[in-house]
């Protein structure tokens, strides 16, 4: 009996789609409860002097850098709110107004006179950008730089040659559900409840914030509504909403407005990737150049690791890789499903695109032509790469054969049709964490572990991977998560949720087997630290698109990914991660984009009429399947991370089927019509 591998409808479906399941906001915690709006700088750089609130509206408490309580620093500089009158970005949190109602803390906000000397600001990333600088690392740890090979030489001595510049836009998480926090203090005892991605990691950053001890602070989160990066780390809210609880003596709710949420919760750096390639006739690379140049804040060092991609795609015997930064008085950049893979792999990819037209050749077969018989950065072995399969086995099943390799060649009325492929890769990674498991008696299990299921199905996939390891049907196994004072778990980010938390469960769950115990609490930190390092997931999307001859507006007519990801935990959960990031790769490619104002130094599209998420009238076809393939050696389960790989490579496989279809290379994103005509 195994019930790993079954496609399980998500355990809190029921709860969720009946309006049961509760979110950070939806708490009931006391009739003195009050509402914080957060007031953000209408200007990008300068000095608060003063805030004057309208006495008229009689809030419970306004709170900026005059009156605020004393923070205790962490190691990240945004959550120094309130303490000094510095204004790094626009948007920045200046002052926070408390309100016996949303409406009344929303209109106080409002009516607040901020005194700023307003600085001249700089917002604009340029390629000739004078700050530019190589940062010391890249997210989260890789060298800025690397080099093998004399690239200048090769690429002078190729005989086919490919040198491209791709521009990716500022990119803005939107999970469903806002950044929210509702916070309450008990004496010096804190609880919030909090959307976030790690609330482990949440309460020890606010308690030391608030100078408390890690006990002392409980981050409640039970359901999260979507974060994909930006809700990994504590959220500028949960602290605000701490600290207006602490001086009011009130339980205080804060959510952010959706247009806060373009500025106060990091955002995809915009870059410049040049890439350039060189090949012999036949397609063997024989020098590859990524050079990619992206932005962050004058508060804090975000390296987007955008090149370190290339580093492990393709072979050659010239390779170089290397990122520059500049510091702009914008809003800090963050993560953003896959962060670094996700933009590194338009550059990257498209390039192939464009290589294989130079060299004449099927670009499945000059990706082939260049597969590494060893990982190109390490020198390693390659343990269950299966990247030549997805290509292939992707090919067929896409029905990519007898596809005529030129450009605008297929017109069916007023649509021109193109077709493209493009690879797709995450890192494998899992990290320490520890579950509780206890036999409760009649073979029913209760398994606690400080994990949280952001909406990826890690609440069913725990369950399953417990009740085979207990060897009992899942409904007699019960779960517990989204809590910090469970026993303590990674964050859900890299994905790595699975196999993190997975593997403590097993290591329980095998031990209070073998020991017949009542409870085990099981720390996976020793196993994790051998596993191999420089592991990859592999997959390989393709696209059909047509675009209007007329309007140039382009419709993904099909999209379909096939990955190699080790053991599928549950098809039903794995399915919707790989197509869920295939659509988010879809906006990328179309829709999605910050449009600065350079005067103002504010993205003018900061809300979801103005910034297109695909809807579902964008998605036509779209689907993933995934080769039969265990990674044995990866973790216990043989499972590699899915969360973020669906979103790599998908922009690219759409960018290189409108080139197909219309003969325009599109190269800076998104493919907007206007682009296209
Ligand atoms: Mo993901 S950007 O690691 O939450």
């Amino acid at each position: 009996m195994t019930t790993v591998g079954q496609p399980l409808q998500r355990l809190e479906g029921p709860d969720k789609v009946t309006g049961a399941a509760r979110y950070a906001a939806e708490y009931p915690v006391g009739d003195d409860l009050a509402y914080a709006w957060v007031v953000q700088s209408p200007v990008p750089r300068g000095a608060l002097r003063n805030v004057v609130a309208d006495p008229l509206l009689d809030p419970i408490a306004v709170l900026w850098h005059g009156n605020a309580p004393r923070l205790s620093d962490s190691d990240d500089p945004e959550l120094a709110l309130l303490q000094s009158g510095r204004i790094s970005y626009r948007g920045q949190a200046v002052a926070l107004v408390v309100a016996r109602t949303l409406e009344a803390a929303r209109r106080a906000a409002q009516e607040i006179t901020l005194e700023i000397e307003e600085e001249p600001h700089d917002a604009v990333l340029r390629a000739d950008h004078p700050g530019l600088y190589t940062p010391e690392k890249v997210n989260p740890f890789f060298p800025a730089e690397t080099s093998d090979g004399d690239v200048d030489a090769a690429l002078a001595r190729a005989p086919v040659t490919v040198d491209v510049t791709y521009e990716t836009p500022a990119l803005h998480n939107n999970p469903m559900e806002p950044h929210a926090t509702t916070a309450l203090w008990s004496g010096d005892d804190l609880t919030l409840y909090d959307s976030n991605q790690h609330p482990a990691g949440v309460a020890a950053t606010v308690g030391a914030v608030f100078g408390l001890d890690p006990s002392q602070v409980h981050v409640v989160t039970e359901h999260v509504g979507g974060g994909f990066g930006s809700k990994g780390i504590a959220s500028p809210n949960a602290v605000l909403a701490a600290m207006a609880a602490k001086v009011t003596g009130r339980p205080v709710k804060l959510v952010l407005p959706r247009q806060a949420m373009f500025s106060m919760v990091g955002y995809r750096t915009p870059t410049i990737q040049r890439v350039r390639l060189g090949a012999s006739a036949d397609g063997v690379l024989t020098a590859v150049d990524h050079q990619a140049i992206s932005q962050s804040s004058r508060l804090f060092e975000f390296a987007e690791q955008t090149a370190v991609v290339t580093r492990h795609m393709y072979t050659a015997p010239n390779r170089r890789t290397g990122h520059r930064l500049t510091r702009l008085d914008m809003p800090t950049p963050r993560w953003m499903r896959a962060p670094g893979e996700a933009p590194g792999m338009v550059g990257l990819e498209c390039a192939m695109d464009e290589l294989a037209v130079a060299c004449g050749l099927d670009p499945i077969e000059l990706r082939v032509r260049n597969e590494p018989a060893v990982d190109p950065e390490s020198g390693l072995p390659l343990i269950s790469r299966h990247y030549v399969e997805c290509l292939r086995q992707g090919a067929d099943r896409f029905g990519w054969a007898g596809r005529d390799p030129r450009p605008r060649q297929r017109r069916e009325g007023d649509w021109w049709i193109g077709t493209g492929v493009a690879g797709a890769t995450y890192p494998t990674m899992a990290l320490p964490s520890t579950a509780r498991v206890r036999d409760l008696g009649d073979s029913r299990y209760e398994v606690a572990i400080a994990a949280v299921d952001i909406g990826t199905g890690a609440r069913t996939i725990l369950t399953q991977i417990a009740a085979d390891e207990l060897g009992v049907p899942v409904e007699q196994v019960r779960i517990r998560i989204g809590d910090s004072t469970l026993p303590k778990a990674s964050m859900a980010g890299g994905s790595t949720g699975s196999a993190s938390w997975g593997w403590a469960v097993t290591g329980a769950c095998r031990e209070l087997r073998a020991t017949g115990k009542l409870e085990v609490t099981y720390d996976s930190s020793e196993s994790v630290s051998g596993q191999k390092a420089g592991k990859h997931a592999f997959g390989a999307h393709f696209a059909e698109v047509r675009v209007d001859a007329v309007t140039g507006e382009v419709r993904v007519s099909r999209l379909f990914g096939m990955y190699a990801c080790g053991r599928i935990l549950n098809p039903r959960t794995a399915r919707s991660q790989f197509i869920g990031g295939m659509v988010m790769g879809m906006g990328m490619a179309l829709f999605e984009e910050g449009v600065l104002d350079p005067a103002m130094g504010e993205w003018v599209n900061h809300d979801l009429a103005g910034y297109h998420v695909p809807a579902h009238a964008d998605v036509e076809s779209v689907d993933a399947a995934w080769l039969d393939v265990q990674d044995t050696e990866a973790n216990p389960m043989g499972s590699k991370g899915i969360g973020e790989i669906g979103i790599v490579g998908s922009p690219a496989a759409i960018l290189n089927a409108v080139w197909h279809a219309t003969g325009v290379r599109i190269r800076d994103l998104p493919a907007r019509l206007d682009k296209i005509l």
